[in-house]
């Protein structure tokens, strides 16, 4: 069974929403190693919440590993405001018995790609880690086969008009990872803002009665209990390597990340020219409409997640809580 499972590291900032990515990934991928990066919450707390949740999932044969708690440039930016101080809202966890393990979570990607030909690597994070582990080994642009990342967006931002929060807090970083060949699946907030959870998945969480549902329960009820809903937006993303066709479309585009710019610092540039339609409320058709041949066109370098069946992707979640079992 284990054998015929997609195997994966991740490279994760949890976070409320990386939480609910990693008891999908538990149970259904083949999870080589878990990497942490300072991004919603401090990495003092993002590793801790890494350790607790192999803990919760019953895995602690995963090793977790911390790498780096700031971005390569400037000041860490945090979420607090979506996460809370410690990334899982007011849900107050128990100091995990399970260790880090004793090396860098840059080394670790590095030596795990150098000698793994056939794992890909998801990423819920700022890109901090990978950005690193490719400048000191830069031969692991042509080891990693993919990286599925929740990250930027093919509209609007979120921390920024321009801008979504795991670019934003390291740009320079991400742009590294874009420009690196390696091949992209992007899961953005064009995608994420699709699914919207709220207090009745709450109650239907709470009525499973296990304590990994208790707890999705819980930290779902820190985004969606003021009346608001919740994207989960790191859920959404590997859900592509589980259940693929909950991505119900997806479209090969250029996409560059910009770190220069005065109000567009860490946006996603994506190159929709050859997909202008004219329906006024959504003007990027989700067919190829022209084949132009601009000056400095550049080749398309990322899938882009376009479209998102919301309930398919509700009923594996709920599916897979009940599967933790009692
Ligand atoms: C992304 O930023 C973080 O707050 C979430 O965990 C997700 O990875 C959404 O913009
Ligand atoms: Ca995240």
């Amino acid at each position: 069974m284990e054998e015929n499972r997609t195997k994966v590291v991740i490279d994760c900032d949890p976070g409320t929403d990386d939480c609910f990515a990693l008891m999908l990934c538990i149970k259904h991928l083949d999870v080589k190693g878990i990497v942490t990066v300072g991004g919603n919450t401090g990495l003092e707390y993002t590793e801790k919440n890494a350790r607790f949740m192999t803990e919760l999932c019953e895995r602690t044969d995963i090793p977790v590993y911390a790498g780096y708690d700031q971005p390569m440039f400037g000041k860490a930016v945090r979420a607090a405001y979506a996460h809370g101080a410690t990334g899982l809202g007011d849900v107050i966890i128990p100091e995990p018995k399970k260790q880090l393990e004793p090396v860098h979570g840059v080394d670790f990607l590095i030596d795990f790609f150098m000698h793994n030909d056939d794992v890909k690597l998801i990423t819920l994070g700022p890109l901090t880690n990978v950005a690193q582990a490719i400048l000191k080994e830069p031969r692991l642009c042509k080891r990693i086969p993919e990286i599925l990342c929740m990250g930027g967006s093919g509209t609007a931002g979120n921390f920024s008009a321009a801008a979504e929060f795991n670019i934003y807090v390291d740009p320079e970083a991400a742009k590294i990872v874009f420009e690196s060949g390696i091949p992209i699946r992007m899961v953005g907030l064009n995608l994420t803002r699709q699914n919207n959870m709220n207090m009745k998945d709450v109650e239907a969480m709470k009525a499973i009665g296990n304590p990994v549902a208790d707890f999705a329960a819980a930290i779902l009820t820190h985004n969606a209990g003021k009346g608001g809903v919740c994207s989960l937006c790191d859920a959404c993303t590997v859900v592509w390597y589980i259940d693929p066709q909950i991505i119900r479309k997806s479209l090969m585009v250029h996409v560059d990340v910009e770190t220069k710019g005065e109000f567009t610092r860490g946006m996603t540039l994506c190159d929709w020219r050859d997909y202008m339609g004219t329906d006024p409320i959504c003007d990027i058709a989700h067919e190829k409409k022209y084949d132009t041949t601009f000056a400095g066109k550049k080749e398309p370098n990322v899938e882009v997640a376009m479209e998102f069946d919301a309930d398919r992707f509700r009923k594996l979640l709920m599916d897979t809580l009940r599967s933790y079992g009692a």
